[in-house]
């Protein structure tokens, strides 16, 4: 009788120790599972799927995920083209071609990353930048944070864009005169069309193509930095539609100001308390900054934007300028997305679209020489804590919006109509 109930008791025992197993087999092997096929948004998502069908996005893979190239050839078909070849050079020749021939997907077998030797992403990264592409790296090692991430705008929209924007800079300048004669007094322009040229690209515009920050990294992330990029990852790829409600005019940058949705602001990661910041550590920030502050040259794309605004100038300075980049008119794969209604709006101004969380977001559209990019930043948080105090601003209606004179060459554009775009969810990774 105790023989036999000790015999059960070590079944029962057994059997538990069974079930232990199996489940936590199951667990793992679901681990597993879940870590050979992530779910990749521009894999899962129909209309992250389309987007991408509209842009072009390279993605590095690590050897070990060659799995992913059927689903990608699955999803994408002809749209795509996976490189894989054992020979580096091969691989960043095909890469090259690839990317030439404006292809939506690039996928990349890059090699391991936890090897000893891991692999170099340099050669890829910087033809995505020549070529307008936007980079994705998929299961990266925990420890390969981007220099930062944000909500790209692919060429065609970049373009589109930096068209608008310079569109309303141009009305603005012809139709207000005391913002075209601060504007001529920090620009040194005489002319309109010497005015218009006063903005270029930062460095992180290269092409004109545009981006918001959602938060920067920087070469040696905190904990903090990494822990907001576990959360975020999976948005990797998402497409987000992006309103911009205003424009940013300082002697200093040409921002676009945006409003963030709430999904966005799920991924805002940026400062939006600049008060502790004084220009004296903003210099030195700049300094070590890795978005670079230096400028392309007046052969810009922008500088081509700013001249097809004025269709006059158009014959004369294009031959000018020795254009290596596609014209605006011609993104073969790539399709805008912008919307910016003329419908006229009734609405009554707000001059306090956006504060708090997500004030800061905004877009790069041009930097004065010898600026750097980040400072928009901050003329915008500038802005905003301007706008907090309940003062006179003189305010000049336009047909697009309200202009207003914040003093100290700052003047900032209320937009009636809001323009809004498509965007990436991406990261960006050093090209040196
Ligand atoms: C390729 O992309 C185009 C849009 O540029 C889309 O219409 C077409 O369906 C895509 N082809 C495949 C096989 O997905
Ligand atoms: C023009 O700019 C200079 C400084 O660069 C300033 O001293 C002057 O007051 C400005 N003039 C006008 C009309 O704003
Ligand atoms: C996207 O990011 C948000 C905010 O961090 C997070 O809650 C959500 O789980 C992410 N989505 C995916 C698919 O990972």
């Amino acid at each position: 009788m105790f023989e036999r109930r000790r015999c059960l008791t070590a079944f029962i025992i057994i059997l538990i120790g069974v079930l232990i197993i199996s489940v936590c087999t199951g667990v793992y092997l679901n681990t597993m599972s879940d870590h050979n096929s992530p779910e990749l948004p521009f894999l899962s998502d129909s209309d992250a799927i389309n987007y991408v069908e509209s842009s072009k996005l390279m993605v590095l893979i690590s050897n070990k995920e060659e799995n992913i190239f059927r689903k990608i050839q699955d999803t994408y078909g002809l749209n795509a083209t996976c490189v894989s070849d054992e020979d580096v050079s091969k691989r960043i020749a095909d890469v090259q071609a690839a990317c030439t021939r404006d292809q939506h997907v690039v996928a990349i077998s890059v090699g391991n990353f936890e090897s000893s030797d891991p692999p170099d992403m340099q050669p890829y990264t910087q033809i995505a930048r020549d070529q307008n592409y936007i980079v994705s790296v998929v299961n990266g090692p925990e420890n390969l944070l981007p220099d930062y991430i944000g909500w790209h705008l692919n060429e065609a929209d970049s373009c589109m864009l930096g068209l608008c924007a310079h569109a309303l800079l141009e009305d603005l300048l012809k139709t207000v005169p005391e913002f075209c004669s601060d504007f001529r007094n920090y620009s040194q322009g005489e002319t309109i069309p010497e005015m218009l040229k006063f903005y270029q690209l930062a460095d992180s515009n290269h092409n004109g193509m545009l981006h918001c920050t959602a938060k920067y990294f920087g070469s040696s992330p905190d904990e903090s930095s990494k822990e907001y990029f576990r959360e975020v990852k999976g948005n990797i790829t998402m497409n987000f539609e992006t309103t911009v409600i205003g424009i940013v005019f300082t002697p200093r940058t040409f921002g676009a100001r945006l409003k963030l949705s709430q999904e966005q602001l799920k991924l805002w990661g940026g400062d939006d308390d600049g008060k502790a910041k004084m220009k004296t550590v903003l210099k030195n920030e700049i300094a070590r900054s890795n978005e670079d502050d230096r400028v392309s040259s007046l052969n810009s794309a922008m500088a081509h934007h700013s001249i097809q605004c004025d269709s006059n100038n158009l014959a004369t300075t294009d031959s000018k300028l020795p254009m290596k980049k596609k014209s605006a008119r011609y993104f073969p794969n790539s399709q805008a997305s912008l919307v910016y209604l003329t419908t006229k709006s009734e609405e009554d101004p707000d001059f306090h679209p956006v504060s708090g969380r997500g004030s800061r977001a905004h877009m790069t559209l041009g930097i004065a020489p010898g600026e750097s990019a980040v400072t928009t930043g901050y003329d915008l948080l500038e802005v905003v804590k301007l706008e907090e105090e309940e003062k006179d601003w003189p305010t000049y209606p336009t047909t697009r919006g309200w202009l207003r004179d914040y003093g100290e060459n700052r003047w900032v554009l209320y937009m009636k109509n809001k323009i809004t775009v498509e965007t990436l969810f991406a990261g960006v990774y050093s090209v040196s």
